[in-house]
């Protein structure tokens, strides 16, 4: 709020009325990545605001978290892993299943991507009704707690950067011990 850039990047974001289906209002984050100034803007919100938290793990979402994790993973200096839908990841593998509007849907993130004690965030393009952030949440949370069982605990911060018409929705999930 109050930065001059957010306007702008807002902007860049097409709305497509009625898109995949009637009653959908689709936020089109691909005209944002035309826009070379709206896109870097982006992007540099986010580094400059975790490049000094210590965050060693940027999870994107398949597919639009994609877009924008890689690109934060290098400007804090932090790996990238990608939470992936179903059985494209060829190693060992832990799921997460999450309900859609009709039926459900998984993602699944490599054993071994993030460590217990690491500092993670994810990046997704937009929140809907939340389940499939909350489902890569759980896959992290999942993931240290399998390898080191009874230890830490997790805060979730949820940062909303754009109010009610979602631009960029990023959440910090700190583990601490
Ligand atoms: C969209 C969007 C988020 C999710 C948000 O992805 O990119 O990942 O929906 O919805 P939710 O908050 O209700 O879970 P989509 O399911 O269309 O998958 P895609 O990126 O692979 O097309």
């Amino acid at each position: 709020k109050g930065d001059p850039r957010l306007q702008a990047i807002s902007q860049a974001i097409r709305v497509v009325p009625h898109f995949p289906k009637h009653g959908i209002m689709f936020q089109d984050i691909t005209t944002l990545l035309l826009d070379h100034k709206a896109f870097k803007d982006t992007v540099d919100i986010f580094v400059d605001r975790y490049r000094d938290m210590h965050i060693s793990v940027v999870a994107g979402i398949e597919a639009r978290g994609f877009m924008f994790g890689p690109s934060i993973a290098l400007g804090i200096g932090a790996k990238f892993v990608p939470l992936r839908k179903p059985r494209k990841l060829p190693g060992e593998v832990i799921s997460e299943k999450y309900a859609l509007e009709y039926g459900t849907d998984c993602l699944e993130l490599h054993v071994g991507a993030a460590q217990p004690g690491e500092r993670a965030i994810i990046i997704d393009d937009l929140v809907a009704t939340g389940g499939t952030l909350s489902a890569g949440v759980k896959l992290l949370g999942d993931l240290f707690f399998s390898l080191f069982l009874g230890w830490g605990r997790v805060l979730l911060f949820v940062y909303i950067f754009f109010p009610s018409f979602i631009s960029l929705v990023i959440v910090q999930c700190m583990w601490s011990q």
